[in-house]
């Protein structure tokens, strides 16, 4: 997966993505925001928010930042967010491996349906670790292999295309969690089959999130 087969995915993807991905992912984002559990006052971000389909779940009441690096998954949350008058959103077109904010920003980070799609995935959590308080809660929704045999075979015929499909088929779990060194609190199965994992953790104390300098 590289930064420009991603951004042409989505290009394409951008007009009709709320058509194939609205529903089918709908349970997954409600779930991520009943988790998030947002208080008044609470600093959200919303990591590849894409076309804004979250945002029909977030309280009003919650300030949510929402950042994707595809200027044109961006310009359809902007259309929602001027549809339904919302006054809580701020969106900004950023690549999630390095954040524009300053560390311990946020209460509650979210990434729904895009770690298998940045290129590194390690370094998006890197950044949502230091932009997320400590003790700051991460959701992190995705699609994972689960060695079933029909998904697994998904996962093969579609693997040579990852750069076109703009995701990537084949992503293990415990591969994942081990990597990011994630700080798991619950693991929930969600959408058609409960093929998509929801991943609750807590943000670790700053020093174990950083490297010296
Ligand atoms: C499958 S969509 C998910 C969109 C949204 N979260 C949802 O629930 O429908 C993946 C999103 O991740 C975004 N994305 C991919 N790479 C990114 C990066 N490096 N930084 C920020 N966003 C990225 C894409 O532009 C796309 O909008």
């Amino acid at each position: 997966m590289d930064e420009a087969s991603i951004l042409n995915a989505y290009r394409r993807y951008a007009r009709n993505y709320n058509r194939f991905f609205g529903k089918i992912f709908e349970q997954g984002r409600r779930q991520v925001v009943r988790y998030m559990n947002c208080q008044p006052g609470d600093r959200t971000l919303d990591v590849g928010i894409g076309t804004g389909l979250s945002l029909n779940f977030y309280p009003k009441d919650t300030l949510v930042v929402g950042i994707d690096i595809s200027p044109e998954m961006l310009a359809m949350a902007r259309e929602a967010i001027h549809r339904s008058d919302s006054r809580n959103v701020c969106l900004s077109l950023m690549d999630a491996q390095k954040l524009c904010f300053p560390d311990d920003t946020f209460d509650k980070v979210a990434a729904m349906y895009v770690a298998s799609v940045v290129p590194d995935p390690q370094s998006m959590i890197a950044e949502i670790k230091r932009v997320c308080k400590p003790d700051g809660d991460i959701f992190i929704l995705n699609h994972f292999s689960n060695g079933h045999l029909l998904p697994k075979m998904i996962e093969k015929i579609f693997a040579p295309f990852e750069n076109v499909i703009g995701f990537r088929p084949h992503f293990p779990l415990d591969h994942f969690i081990d990597n990011a060194a994630l700080k798991v609190v619950s693991l929930s199965q969600v959408n058609l089959f409960g093929y998509w994992t929801l991943i609750h953790a807590k943000n670790e104390e700053p020093d174990s999130n950083r490297i010296a300098s």
